[in-house]
């Protein structure tokens, strides 16, 4: 199993994140394809890195194999995005590095009671990934997710306790509450 590191992203490096980013494509993100442009604009405007966001590289040997991004730091329920470059999918970097994530942010904010994430409904790696790191679908939003051509499509949220964390339990969720 290759080694992979993890690497907090620091201002100068913008250059960088325009090639990670801009060179490939996201086929389950809302937008497929981003522009240099546009990933400079977000930079600029703090959506890499500000009191409440942190990014970070997943690295082989130094080499910038994935990119996270940790949002809402401040409000108890962080939530993230996780992209793994194309040539790299598919070798269980993902599952790894969500790993790595949740132990980062239940070591690092003692605050965080719970960690979010959500995706295309029709993402499986992702759900498949959520589901190895102890995470549990909490919703399903109906043609909440935006694609390409004015395509609708389903999204789904998951998310993990610190105390399942902890314990190394899960949790369901009680999808059987409604009192009539
Ligand atoms: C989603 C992503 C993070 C997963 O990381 P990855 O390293 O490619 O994950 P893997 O291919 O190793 O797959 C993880 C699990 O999903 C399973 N999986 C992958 N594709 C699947 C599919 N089409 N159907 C069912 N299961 C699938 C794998 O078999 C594996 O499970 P296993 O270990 O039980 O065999 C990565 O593919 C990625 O960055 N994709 C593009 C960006 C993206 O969609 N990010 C999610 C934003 S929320």
């Amino acid at each position: 199993m290759v080694e992979t590191e993890y690497r907090r992203f620091v201002a100068s490096e913008v250059d960088s994140l325009v090639r990670f980013l801009a060179r490939d494509t996201w086929p389950f993100h809302v937008s497929a394809t981003v522009s240099g442009d546009e990933v400079r604009a977000w930079a600029a405007a703090g959506v890499f890195d500000s009191d409440e966001t942190r990014t970070f590289w997943i690295t082989v040997r130094a080499d910038a194999v994935g990119l996270i991004r940790l949002m809402d730091l401040g409000d108890g329920t962080p939530l993230f995005d996780l992209r793994i470059a194309s040539e790299h999918r598919g070798r269980g970097m993902g599952p790894r590095a969500l790993a790595w994530l949740t132990r980062y942010v239940f070591t690092e904010f003692p605050d965080a009671e719970r960690m979010e994430g959500t995706t295309r409904q029709d993402n499986a790696a992702m759900r498949r990934t959520f589901e190895k790191g102890g995470y549990v679908k909490e919703a399903h939003y109906r043609d909440a997710w935006p694609g390409a051509g004015g395509r609708r499509y389903d999204a789904v949220g998951y998310a993990i306790l610190r105390r399942d964390w902890a314990t190394g339990t899960v949790t369901p969720t009680n999808w059987h509450d409604e009192p009539f």
